[in-house]
């Protein structure tokens, strides 16, 4: 899986799961190794950048921010929503989210509690030890 390629699940995903919405800034780049993608979904009323991580199978690092007026709507839903559908297609099968400042919404998207023998698991992977960690949840896509 290359940086095109992902590319284009993230087109295929946001067209049909932010339908009515402009996101044709969102974009896929790679920053530490070529098969870690670190991906920014962008439209007018917030965004969601998040990495996905084709070595060990592991999306982590996301930060999802809805702009004050337009919260409410279901728009992060529907970030989230892109998120785990590009996830499933690159073979990503888990979602750690790693530094949870709000635990009741990711409770409502189905995101469960991470053990700390779990969490001491994660910390001795390599690409995850300068990793944030507050409240993680997770949610294991199959
Ligand atoms: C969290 C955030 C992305 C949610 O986006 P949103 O578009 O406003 O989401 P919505 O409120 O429309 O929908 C989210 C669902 O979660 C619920 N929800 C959202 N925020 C919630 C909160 N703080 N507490 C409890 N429930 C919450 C909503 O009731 C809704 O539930 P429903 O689907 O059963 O109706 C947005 O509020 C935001 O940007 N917050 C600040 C940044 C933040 O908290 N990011 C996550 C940090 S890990």
């Amino acid at each position: 899986m290359d940086r095109q390629s992902i590319t284009q699940i993230l087109r295929k995903h946001s067209s049909k799961l932010l339908s009515g919405l402009d996101h044709d800034m969102s974009c896929v780049f790679n920053m530490e190794h070529p098969k870690i993608f670190n991906i920014q979904i962008i439209i007018p009323q917030g965004e969601y950048i998040f990495s996905v991580n084709t070595i060990n199978n592991l999306s982590y690092n996301g930060e999802i921010t809805i702009y004050d007026l337009c919260r409410g709507r279901g728009l992060g839903p529907r970030l989230v929503s892109v998120r785990e559908a590009v996830c499933v297609e690159a073979g990503v099968e888990r979602i750690l989210i790693n530094h949870n400042t709000n635990p009741s919404f990711w409770q409502g998207q189905n995101y469960v509690p991470l053990s700390q023998s779990d969490i001491d698991l994660l910390v001795d992977d390599v690409f995850l030890s300068d990793m944030r960690f507050k409240n993680p949840v997770y949610k294991k896509l199959r």
